[in-house]
């Protein structure tokens, strides 16, 4: 699926980006994009815009309709396009590898950064990209408490938001927690660094006990920061000889959420039935929970902090990931943005 992207996104010119952008940002005001309005943006007559706009509809980068007008969409595709488009345009990828994972809500690919030095080797990091509103919006509304609120928000908000949210939390909690250092952002995508090791799923540990300890550890200080990762498991735990990462944080929840303690307690039962289930290790749940909660210091009060408490209120305008389309030259076209 993502292969097909590729193959696409390198056929597309500077002028499918401006229709494609045209669609996503007009995709605020309506669920078929006039043809009419998308002439602003191409800056093509009409015969023109419609003989583009098939061309991109055959390489399935939007989908069209005739009723009830001569109207435009697009879905992951073409949105996958644009990031990837704006992260080459910033020169912080260079190339595209091979998908490494589906998870239920992303596509995980393994991409190439310019190295800093002409003769250094490329460097790998790892671009997500979210497919949160892929599912049907009830589906997505009782499983993340962000989109609470935003039920008319459309499939791009859905990923965005969370891919937002995503890396917002993996800065905050970077380098103190180990995570894979955050590195940039767009639209629904997050780029990162390669997690070291293996996930803890697919890893048989020598040393399971020190393996437990550590992830507990890390459990402990991210919430002496307030926070609760809300989706922690064996699948979401990479393992090294350095130690544990933590990686998948959208779904992170503060320590004032109502559920807080419940889904602690989830989060800690996850790991340690994981390690009693695989190497017959006994940990108690519940007074690690009790020492947990009772015990911890919290570092600063976060409440109020932007970002965190509420990742909507960071959220910039759409219009400024056109920049990256609408800088290339015209600029006419520039100056709308
Ligand atoms: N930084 C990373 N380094 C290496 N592999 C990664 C990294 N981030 C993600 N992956 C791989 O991609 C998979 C999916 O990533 P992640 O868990 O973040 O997404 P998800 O879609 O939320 O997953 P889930 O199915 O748990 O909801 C991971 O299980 C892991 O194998
Ligand atoms: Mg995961």
């Amino acid at each position: 699926m993502f292969d097909d992207t590729l193959k696409n996104f390198k056929d597309l010119t500077p002028r499918d980006f401006r229709i494609l952008t045209g669609i996503e940002i007009e995709m605020k005001n309506y669920e078929w994009v006039p043809v009419l309005e998308l002439k602003k943006y191409a800056g093509l007559s009409a015969e023109k815009l419609s003989y583009h706009l098939e061309r991109l509809r055959r390489k399935k980068m939007v989908v069209g309709t005739l009723d009830p007008y001569d109207g435009y969409k697009i879905y992951f595709e073409a949105y996958d396009a644009l990031a990837l488009h704006t992260y080459v345009q910033r020169k912080t990828i260079a190339a595209v590898g091979s998908e490494i994972g589906v998870g239920k809500e992303s596509v995980v690919v393994e991409v190439l950064k310019e190295p800093e030095i002409e003769i250094a080797d490329p460097e790998v990091l790892i671009l997500k990209l979210h497919r949160e509103g892929r599912t049907s919006f009830k589906q997505v509304k009782r499983t993340r408490e962000h989109l609470v609120g935003k039920e008319h928000f459309s499939w791009i908000y859905a990923a965005r938001l969370a891919a937002k949210r995503e890396f917002t939390i993996m800065k905050h909690l970077y380098p103190d927690i180990s995570i894979p250092k955050p590195i940039d952002q767009n639209r629904h995508t997050i780029l990162m660094e390669v997690a070291r090791g293996s996930e803890l799923s697919k890893t048989k540990v020598l040393d399971p006990d020190w393996y437990l300890d550590e992830i507990l550890s890390q459990i402990r200080l991210v919430y002496s920061k307030g926070i609760i990762h809300n989706d922690l498991s064996e699948y979401n735990i990479f393992v090294s000889d350095e130690g544990v990462q933590l990686i998948d944080w959208p779904q992170y929840i503060t320590k004032d959420h109502p559920h807080a303690e419940e889904l602690l307690r989830r989060d800690i039962e996850n790991v340690v039935n994981h390690f009693s289930k695989k190497y017959m290790i006994s940990r108690d749940t519940n007074e690690i929970l009790k020492d947990l909660l009772e015990n911890t210091t919290f570092e600063s009060d976060i409440t109020g902090e932007p970002g965190i408490e509420n990742p909507a209120a960071i959220e910039e305008p759409e219009e400024a990931d056109a920049a990256d389309v609408f800088e290339e030259g015209d600029e006419e076209f520039a100056e709308r943005f």
